[in-house]
C-alpha cells in the first residue's frame, strides 16, 4: 500500500498547497461544497451512455432525472432552445460543434493564440481534424477587440462558414450585434464560445444576452461557472443536434460522467442565487487589482478603457515565465500568455483572473495571505489584495522578494484585507475558523477591514466574540460593534 499511500499524501499535499495559495488563474474554478458531494458520491460508480429514457445499460433512473433537471437549469441561465451536456470539456464541446456545422473545405474565421483565441480555434488544435480553411480574425490592437471593419471586408471575401468568438483571454464584450448581422450577410453560423466567462453570463454581468445573437454557444464549465469541468453546447437549430451528438458518442466519450453533471447542476443553481452579485464583484475586484497593480508601476494593459470588463486582466512583463514560477514559490498562481505583438514563441503577457478569489473570497485570501506569512515568520502589511499582489510581484521582478517579506516581520499578526465577496456559509465559517485556530492557537489574531468587512461581520460577529485570543481592530465605524476588548 506504499504506492496509495503516497498518492493520498501527494493529494493532501496539493490539497494544502491550492488552499494556501492565491489562485489568480484565470482558468481555474474552485467548487463548492455542495458540488463537491456530488463528485465523491456514488454517481461516479455508474456507466451512463445514451439520452435520459434511452440509455444503453440500466440503473440510470436518477441519473436521467438529474439531466433532464439540469439540460432545464442550463436553458434558463443561457437561454437557448437546446443543450447537450454530455462532453466532458470545453474543447470536446467545440468539436462536437464543428462536427455539426463543418465539412472538409469549409471557410472557418477564428482567432489566433495572440489575440486570445484558443487552441481549439486555431488550425494546429482539433480544427484540423474537419480540414477546414483558416483564416485569422482581423483584431484591433487598441481595444483588444475584433477589427469588426476588417472582419466585414474578409467575410465578404471569404464567406465563411463558421465565425468562432469567445476567448480565453477575454477582457472585453465582442460587438455581437454587428458580427450577427454580418453572419447574416454572409450565412455564416456564428459559433460564441463562453468557456472563459460563462460565470459571468449567468451572473448577468458580461454581454449576458450573448446566447440570443449565437447560432451555437460552446462552453468549458470549470472557469468562472465554479463547476467541475465538463462541456456543453447550446443551439437553436434543430438539424445540428444529430451530429452533436454523434460527437459525444461514437467520436469522443462512451460514459458521459454523471457526477459532472450533477455538479454542474449545483452550480448553475448557485449562480441562479447569487450570480449576479458574485459576477459584478469579479469585474471590481478585476478593475481593483489592476489599478493597484498599476500604481505600484506595473504595466497593466487597457487603462484606458478600464482595464477590462470581465475576471481577465492582462500585464505586460518581461520574463514572464520566471516570474510566473516566482509567483508560484510564494503561492501566487498565474499564467503567461501572449500578447497582440508578441513574435511567434514569445509570451510577454501575465494573465490574472479574479473569479476564484472572488468566490473563496475575503475569507480565503486573508487566510492564504495570513498562513504564508506566517510559514514565512513574517507580518504582512497590505490594505489590499491588489497592493500585495503588486508589492510581491514587483519585489519578485527586482529580486527582492525574501527582502521585501523580511521587512514585514511581526509574527503573529494578521491583518486581513478585503476584496472579495463571497456567499459566506457555515462550511466557509468554519473552514476560516479551523485554519485560524490551527495556526494561531497561542497568539492574538487581529482582523482590520474596511467597508466591505459588513456582511462579512454579520457571519462571524458571533463566533469571533467566542474566542478570546481573537481581537477584531476595525477601521471602520459601521463594525464598530464587532470590536472585542
Ligand atoms: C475559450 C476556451 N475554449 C475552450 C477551452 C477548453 O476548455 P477545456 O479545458 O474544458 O477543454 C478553453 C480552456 O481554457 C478556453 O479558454
Amino acid at each position: 500500500m506504499k504506492n496509495l499511500q503516497n498518492i493520498l499524501n501527494l493529494t493532501r499535499n496539493h490539497n494544502r498547497f491550492v488552499s494556501e495559495s492565491i489562485d489568480l488563474i484565470a482558468s481555474n474554478s474552485w467548487i463548492s461544497q455542495f458540488a463537491r458531494l456530488a463528485m465523491t458520491s456514488s454517481l461516479p460508480n455508474s456507466y451512463c451512455i445514451g439520452l435520459p429514457g434511452n440509455r444503453l445499460y440500466g440503473g440510470c433512473t436518477y441519473i436521467d432525472m438529474i439531466e433532464r433537471e439540469v439540460s432545464q437549469l442550463a436553458r434558463a441561465l443561457f437561454p437557448m432552445k437546446k443543450v447537450v451536456l454530455q462532453f466532458l470539456s470545453g474543447m470536446q464541446a467545440n468539436i462536437g460543434a464543428y462536427n455539426a456545422i463543418l465539412k472538409p473545405g469549409d471557410t472557418v474565421i477564428g482567432a489566433q493564440a495572440k489575440h486570445g483565441g484558443h487552441y481549439s480555434h486555431n488550425p494546429d488544435g482539433p480544427l484540423r481534424f474537419f480540414s477546414p480553411k483558416f483564416v485569422p480574425m482581423p483584431f484591433d490592437d487598441s481595444c483588444y477587440n475584433i477589427d469588426v471593419q476588417g472582419l466585414a471586408k474578409l467575410m465578404t471575401k471569404e464567406k465563411p462558414k463558421l465565425l468562432i468568438v469567445g476567448w480565453s483571454e477575454f477582457l472585453f464584450p465582442h460587438p455581437l450585434a454587428e458580427l450577427r448581422e454580418l453572419c447574416d450577410m454572409h450565412g455564416t453560423r456564428l459559433m460564441y464560445d463562453m468557456s472563459h466567462v460563462s460565470g459571468l453570463i449567468a451572473g448577468k454581468t458580461f454581454q449576458p444576452d450573448a446566447t440570443t445573437y449565437a447560432d451555437i454557444a460552446t462552453s468549458s464549465t470549470g472557469k468562472s461557472l465554479h463547476a467541475p469541468d465538463h462541456g456543453m453546447v447550446f443551439f437553436n437549430d434543430d438539424s445540428l443536434e444529430p451530429r452533436i451528438l454523434n460527437a459525444v458518442m461514437p467520436l469522443l466519450t462512451s460514459n458521459t460522467h454523471p457526477h459532472e453533471l450533477a455538479a454542474l447542476g449545483i452550480a448553475f443553481s448557485e449562480m441562479g442565487e447569487f450570480g449576479q452579485s458574485y459576477a459584478e464583484q469579479v469585474v471590481r475586484n478585476s478593475k481593483s487589482i489592476a489599478r493597484g497593480l498599476e500604481e505600484e508601476g506595473l504595466k497593466v494593459l487597457y487603462a484606458d478603457l478600464g482595464y477590462t470588463e470581465s475576471h481577465t486582466v492582462l500585464l505586460e512583463y518581461p520574463s514572464t515565465n520566471a516570474a510566473v514560477a516566482l509567483l508560484d514559490r510564494a503561492g501566487i498562481l498565474c499564467n503567461a500568455c501572449p500578447l497582440p505583438w508578441d513574435s511567434p514563441g514569445v509570451e510577454s503577457g501575465l494573465r490574472l483572473g479574479t473569479q476564484v478569489v472572488t468566490w473563496v473570497g475575503k475569507t480565503h485570501l486573508s487566510v492564504a495571505l495570513g498562513l504564508k506569512a506566517i510559514e514565512h515568520g513574517y507580518r504582512v502589511l497590505f490594505n489590499t489584495a491588489a497592493n500585495m499582489i503588486a508589492t510581491l510581484t514587483k519585489a519578485l521582478s527586482e529580486g527582492r522578494l525574501e527582502d521585501k517579506l523580511k521587512t514585514y516581520t511581526v509574527p503573529r499578526l494578521l491583518i486581513v484585507d478585503e476584496i472579495g465577496y463571497l456567499p459566506i456559509d457555515q462550511a466557509g465559517a468554519n473552514l476560516f475558523f479551523q485554519l485560524i485556530s490551527r495556526r494561531y492557537e497561542k497568539g492574538p489574531v487581529i482582523l482590520t477591514s474596511n467597508q466591505s468587512f459588513g456582511s462579512w461581520g454579520e457571519v462571524f460577529g458571533d463566533r469571533i466574540a467566542d474566542r478570546e485570543q481573537v481581537r477584531v481592530v476595525v477601521e471602520d465605524p459601521q463594525l464598530e460593534s464587532l470590536k472585542l476588548g
